[in-house]
């Protein structure tokens, strides 16, 4: 088939690329070419999609059976990109977000909860945040069509080439070894999925020309946060001591869930369903999720192999992890 990723340089799109070309098929990427490498064997469009120059540009003289969507965020452009694209592609893969849905975090979600009411030509900074991948997935709708459109909501995504940092954050602090402070409740469970079962599944799907929408990400529980630490300690070496702090005293020190410990959510209102999505549709239509200690240890490697950045992680704006002296700190209580 050929295949169109926008995006397709950096994490999950880049999966999908390799995925893509492993199984023959022929693949174009568009981006600007900031934020990560072209594989070689695709062709490398270079453009912003929010110029519509540029869009026109890549779609003149081209057609493909399928484009995949990992990168669109805003819905104006994402308007702006099917609706040039009706044309030329016969079925549209968006990769949107767990956010989407009103109740996620508070409530069980699948896929026929309601997902906040962002128009489709919301442009840039007119909504909040959450809101803007249900303005992307109507754009994707209304330009493509129920029949040739595939929503793929994704959950947290965790794996080799990750452009957030959680994982990576852990695996990082977990190898300088030491006594590392272990979040809350060390059986509380989580939800992930490594980009590239979410490729080779939406690619499964793509080729099928399945349209529709997919709550897409491990079941919950496929990792505990006992787990998926000890996984980070196994890959790294062995070489750290984990310290399992209640979240009372966590939160009594200051210690922000989230971004100073990445993937700590602690119970609280707002987060009592975090991890608890309905993934039973996606799991029934083929999905397939590989052990923690698999994602951990390719995700190791690559970060051996990566070397350290020179810019901290960031969730948005916030950096994330937490300060050496204030985890020595907690840990001595
Ligand atoms: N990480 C998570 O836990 C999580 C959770 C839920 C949903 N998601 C969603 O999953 C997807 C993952 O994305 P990813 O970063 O892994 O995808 P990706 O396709 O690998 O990377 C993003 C791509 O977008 C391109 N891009 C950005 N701005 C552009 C522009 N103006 N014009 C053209 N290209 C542009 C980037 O290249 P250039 O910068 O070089 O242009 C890059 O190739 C996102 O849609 C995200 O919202 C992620």
């Amino acid at each position: 088939m050929k295949i169109l990723v926008l995006g397709g340089s950096a994490f999950l799109g880049r999966a999908y690329v390799s995925e893509a070309l492993r199984r023959g098929h022929e693949v174009t990427t568009f981006n600007r070419g900031l934020s990560g490498s072209d594989q070689p064997g695709a062709e490398a469009v270079r453009g912003d999609r929010t110029s519509a120059a540029d869009l026109e540009r890549l779609v003149a003289g081209r057609r493909w059976d399928a484009v995949v969507d990992t990168a669109g965020q805003q819905p104006s452009d994402v308007l702006l990109s099917a609706g040039l694209l009706s044309e030329h592609a016969d079925h549209y893969t968006f990769v949107s977000s767990i956010h989407a849905f009103t109740d996620w975090g508070t409530q069980v979600v699948n896929e026929d909860s309601a997902t906040y009411p962002c128009p489709a030509d919301t442009p840039a900074g007119q909504a909040p945040g959450n809101h803007l991948k249900a303005g992307c997935e109507r754009a994707v709708l209304e330009r493509f069509g129920a029949g040739r459109s595939l929503i793929l909501n994704c959950g947290l995504l965790v794996g080799p080439h990750e452009n957030v940092g959680r994982l990576s954050w852990w695996l990082e602090r977990v190898a300088r070894g030491g006594q590392v402070l272990a979040p809350g409740d060390p059986e509380r469970a989580l939800q992930h999925i490594d980009a590239r079962d979410f490729a080779v599944f939406g690619l499964d799907l793509l080729e099928r020309g399945t349209t529709g929408r997919f709550l897409t990400t491990g079941p919950t529980g496929a990792a505990t946060m006992k787990g998926l630490l000890d996984a980070c300690v196994e890959a790294t070496g062995g070489r750290a001591e984990l310290v399992w702090v209640p979240d009372e005293r966590l939160l009594a020190a200051e210690v922000q869930p989230w971004t100073e410990l990445p993937l700590w959510t602690p119970d609280q209102p707002g987060w009592e369903a975090i991890w608890l999505a309905d993934t039973s549709r996606a799991q029934a239509a083929g999905l397939r999720c590989r052990p923690i200690m698999d994602t951990a240890r390719d995700t190791w490697d690559w970060l051996r192999e990566r070397g350290p950045t020179a810019e901290p992680y960031v969730q948005g704006t916030t950096p994330l992890g937490i300060d050496p002296g204030k985890e020595r700190k907690v840990i001595a209580g």
